[in-house]
């Protein structure tokens, strides 16, 4: 696999991460596994790849997620790059669910480890985990088997997934947006407007803004080629512009932020939006009335895991 030598994650970080985790554990793993066949099982012929998610590299991983070290790697790796810990800060966004979620989509799924946690949360609804690399749909569906999960795992542009309208009544992306230039975030965020019903939310978990503007260096770290742009955008405000109402964004731990959005009730006043603002999440409420989701069948839209 080629790397890049001059980055900080290179020539600093890498080892000492790799001094923290068991590569040889790693390394097992992902010689256990035939890649190739594992992944032919998500791959969709019909999925146009963006240039900028192909060509860009992942911590110094050529080919970025298109390549199977990316999923074997990813793991091993993030559970040091969130703090205070990787739980507690993808807890945020569980406990930032207003909803009752009959039906959970998780953009840019990654290995799952999000989508493991609402399916955990929420073990009545329908989750769905849509990523682009059908790499890392492999490890995320080995890690549901493991937990004895059921999750579809569905190759896919968050962009465009071609799902119908008012199909979902909880959008989620964690970690994604920062991996965006920012058209594709707003492309996102008016997908996810589509496919939700009304009352229906979207969140997104990932890099506080604020702080990453202010931490210049950070952003040279890890071989990110949007996180500039992600850092100088503001979530809020692309949120509000694809039509979402009730938008917040809340720090996790300085260096995290989840943002909230809600598909508006048509013919409702802002009082339901107001009380939304007021919601403290703590426990999930039935503040928001969803549509109901007739007409899809159930598991969703013909796909088998
Ligand atoms: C940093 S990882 C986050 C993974 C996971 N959500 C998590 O919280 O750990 C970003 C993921 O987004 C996926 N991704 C990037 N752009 C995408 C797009 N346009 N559509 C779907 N997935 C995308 C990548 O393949 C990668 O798995």
């Amino acid at each position: 696999m080629a790397v890049r030598q001059n980055t900080i994650w290179e020539n600093f970080l890498s080892p000492m991460v790799r001094f923290l985790i068991d590569e040889e554990k790693w390394r097992r793993y992902a010689a256990s596994i035939d890649w190739e066949k594992q992944s032919d099982r998500f791959r969709r012929s019909d999925i146009i790849v963006p240039s900028y998610y192909s060509n860009q590299n992942f911590h110094g991983i050529e080919g970025g997620y298109l390549n199977p070290e990316a999923a074997v790697s990813y793991d091993p790796v993030t559970q040091y790059l969130l703090p205070p810990n990787e739980i507690v800060v993808r807890q945020a966004l569980i406990d930032t669910v207003k909803v009752h979620p009959r039906r959970i989509l998780d953009l840019g799924c990654g290995t799952g480890s999000t989508t493991l946690m609402l399916k955990q949360a929420f073990p009545q609804a329908e989750v769905i985990g849509l990523d682009l690399s059908p790499y890392m749909l492999v490890r995320a569906e080995d890690k549901a088997e493991s937990a004895g999960l059921e999750i579809l795992w569905r190759h896919g542009n968050a962009e465009k997934t071609n799902f119908p309208d008012v199909a979902f009544d909880l959008v989620t992306a964690s970690l994604l947006f920062h991996e965006l230039p920012s058209t594709a975030s707003q492309a996102v965020l008016q997908e996810s407007f589509r496919l939700l019903v009304s009352g229906g939310q979207v969140l997104i978990l990932d890099g506080n803004q604020k702080t990453l503007r202010q931490l210049e260096w950070l952003n040279d770290i890890f071989e990110e080629p949007y996180i500039r742009e992600y850092a100088a955008g503001n979530l809020d405000a692309i949120m509000d512009a694809a039509g979402f109402e009730a938008v917040q964004t809340q720090d996790v731990w300085w260096i995290n932020q989840v943002t909230s959005g809600i598909k508006p009730i048509p013919g409702t006043d802002v009082t339901i939006q107001k009380k939304v603002r007021r919601y403290t999440p703590t426990s999930i409420d039935s503040t928001i009335d969803n549509n109901d989701l007739e007409g899809l069948g159930s598991p969703v839209f013909g796909i088998t895991a």
